[in-house]
């Protein structure tokens, strides 16, 4: 058989798939940690992790086993019937991040279309909103999804234009700014149910908001019997250094949200954990998946949660994000106009320079090896597996620091 190339690939995507994204023109075939190779056998650092979904590593090897193991057994009952994995991934998920309950579901967009459906429904229930008076608080510049009621909350008219009526119930407030939190709940507090965040916003470019911010926002929305809900399907499970992206501030969110890593990037697993008072509010038959929970993802998100404290990841992240940040603040180019981040979740802001851009250099990182896209035109996230040894680090970073030299 002869061997299928990248372009192959390229094309077949062009002609089958719907043109909903615009991908860095790299096709992979496999990987295993932090890297990943093409269709012709050239190797890459992944910087995107999946937008951060492979925290643990391409395909680590205990993830992987307990996927196939328990392919063997049974892999889908439906929450019709109990099955034999549920049970013990929630006991181990809840007492893992310290909830009650957890609610299992896939995607992060589901989880959550999830959260704010808890939201609401504990509005109602137990605040006493009327049920069509309830409101949410959202932040500009936010990424929670694609579903309607998610790109309600956008600002970005790529993601909310021409879909048509939106979701009703919605108050978007500036991100970084706790006197607007303020100011909305002395308005209309009674009838807010919860408020929603990035606790680092992500697709938004790795916007790191000041420090405070969320134990202020945390302690605005207790003031206003308000719950804090925080969306960390990017930022969660290692990521920015510690397990949490809350914890950097000691906050515990009434409702956290989490995906993306909860599986290792090895199949779509996501969840919203909270406690009973608010857990309990939706009652058999008012809200489901029929994958969530399933067997598999139990056994595959137990052990990408393991592989997390095994192999000291927050740590990990934390020390690696340090050097990453220093060593690339040092890049000589006038093209960085700013470096920040949190852990291995890491922006590039890009200055233009000579009809140069961000796309640019992601393309001239790529002939170097190094696997990064651009968000929002001229910023590049960085984000490696965090099972990135510190040497392959400084390789990528000399790889990078490679590529900036091209355009000088
Ligand atoms: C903060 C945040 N929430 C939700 C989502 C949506 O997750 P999914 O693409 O799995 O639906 C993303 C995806 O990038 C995200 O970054």
């Amino acid at each position: 058989m002869t061997k299928r190339t990248s372009q192959e690939f390229i094309e077949l995507e062009a002609k089958y798939g719907a043109h909903n994204y615009h991908p860095l023109p790299v096709v992979i075939d496999r990987g295993e940690g932090p890297l990943v190779w093409d269709c012709e056998g050239k190797e890459y650092y992944d910087f995107l992790s999946a937008y951060s979904a492979v925290n643990q590593g391409h395909c680590h090897p205990k993830i992987i086993n307990a996927l196939v193991e328990q392919t063997k057994k049974i892999t889908l009952t439906s929450r019709a019937f109990y099955n034999s994995v549920l049970g013990d991934y929630e006991k181990y998920v809840t007492e893992y991040f310290g909830y009650d309950k957890v609610l299992p579901m896939n995607s992060g967009a589901e989880a959550d279309e999830t959260a704010l459906k808890l939201a609401r429904r504990w509005g109602v229930a137990k605040k006493g909103i009327l049920n069509d008076e309830v409101l949410m608080i959202c932040c500009s510049g936010n990424f929670h999804g694609r579903t309607i009621t998610i790109i309600t909350m956008s600002d970005d008219p790529e993601s909310f234009a021409d879909y048509g009526p939106l979701t009703p119930g919605f108050i978007r407030i500036p991100y970084n700014d706790s006197k607007a939190l303020e100011e909305v709940l002395e308005k209309h507090g009674k009838k807010v149910a919860g408020f929603i965040l990035e606790p680092i916003q992500g697709e938004a470019g790795v916007f790191v908001p000041d420090e405070g911010y969320l134990k202020t926002c945390y302690d605005i929305c207790k003031k206003h019997n308000v719950l804090f809900i925080a969306d960390e399907v990017q930022t969660g499970i290692a990521r920015t250094g510690k397990l949490l992206a809350c914890d950097h501030e000691n906050v515990r969110p009434d409702i956290l949200i989490l995906g993306k890593a909860l599986s290792g990037g090895v199949m779509p697993i996501s969840c919203c954990l909270a406690d009973d008072d608010i857990m309990l509010t939706i009652k058999p038959g008012e809200h489901g998946s029929t994958f969530g929970g399933n067997p598999l993802a139990g056994m595959v998100a137990i052990a990408a949660l393991e592989v997390v404290k095994e192999e000291k990841l927050a740590e990990k992240a934390e020390y690696l994000g340090n050097i990453f940040r220093e060593e690339i603040r040092n890049i000589k180019t006038d093209m960085i106009e700013l470096v920040r981040g949190k852990g291995l979740l890491n922006a590039v802001v890009i200055r233009n320079k000579n009809g140069k851009t961000a796309w640019d250099v992601c393309v001239e990182m790529k002939e170097n090896g190094v696997l990064a896209k651009p968000t929002h035109g001229n910023i590049i996230r960085f984000a490696p597996p965090l099972v990135i040894s510190e040497t392959q680090l400084r390789d990528a970073i000399e790889k990078i620091k490679i590529s900036f030299k091209k355009f000088e």
